[in-house]
């Protein structure tokens, strides 16, 4: 996992609940990492679980909630970096059909080390996109708070309906249908 995941974690960790909290975390935990972490740096996956069940416990949130809070948050660092993704389509839905067959594909050229997910979308019809997300890092409640962000971005507000198609969250099913005007 590319230490840009790690790095801007603890920088929301910071923001929302102070640097001693990220202290804690970085030294009470027997990181491989030693917790030295650059945003160009590759990390084990399970440093991200580590940290992740370690706020949870010291903060009584739950893991899905802070994910989801995650992607909200990464929504915007990656606006700031990348606005080229963001200006060059006209809406929200051609904007998350880019992840996969445009986005991501960047992403892995400059980063061949990067473990992305992988999205199928389907338009069911002009206000209707189906996302299946397949992952075996199983963070979908990081794609829905990425995808929530990118709705209220786009100023484009839609119902989602999520479902697993594998109870392990390693295949989840998002639905995405637009609000009546
Ligand atoms: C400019 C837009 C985007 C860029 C540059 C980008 C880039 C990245 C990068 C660098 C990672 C980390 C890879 C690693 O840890 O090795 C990542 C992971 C991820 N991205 Fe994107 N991303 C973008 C938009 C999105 C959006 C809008 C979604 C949501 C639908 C999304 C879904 C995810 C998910 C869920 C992961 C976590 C890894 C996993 O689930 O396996 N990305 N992305």
């Amino acid at each position: 996992m590319k230490g840009i995941v790690f790095t801007e974690f603890l920088e929301m960790v910071e923001q929302k609940f102070g640097y001693e909290l990220v202290d804690k975390m970085l030294t009470e935990n027997d990181l491989e990492s030693k917790g030295a972490y650059t945003s160009i740096g590759t990390y084990n996956y399970s440093e991200m679980v580590q940290l992740l069940v370690d706020l949870s416990a010291r903060t009584e949130i739950d893991i899905p909630t802070l994910l989801k809070e995650y992607g909200k948050y990464f929504f915007d660092i990656l606006y700031n970096s990348y606005p080229q993704f963001f200006n060059t389509v006209p809406n929200s839905f051609v904007f998350l059909e880019s992840i996969e067959n445009h986005i991501h594909i960047e992403v892995k050229k400059i980063y061949p080390k990067a473990e992305l997910p992988t999205f199928e979308t389907k338009m069911i019809d002009q206000d209707t996109l189906e996302m299946i997300y397949h992952s075996e890092r199983k963070m979908a409640d990081f794609a829905e708070g990425l995808i929530l962000r990118t709705l209220n971005h786009f100023q484009d507000p839609c119902t989602i309906n999520r479902e697993n198609i594998k109870e392990d969250g390693s295949i989840v099913k998002f639905l995405l249908v637009r609000n009546k005007k």
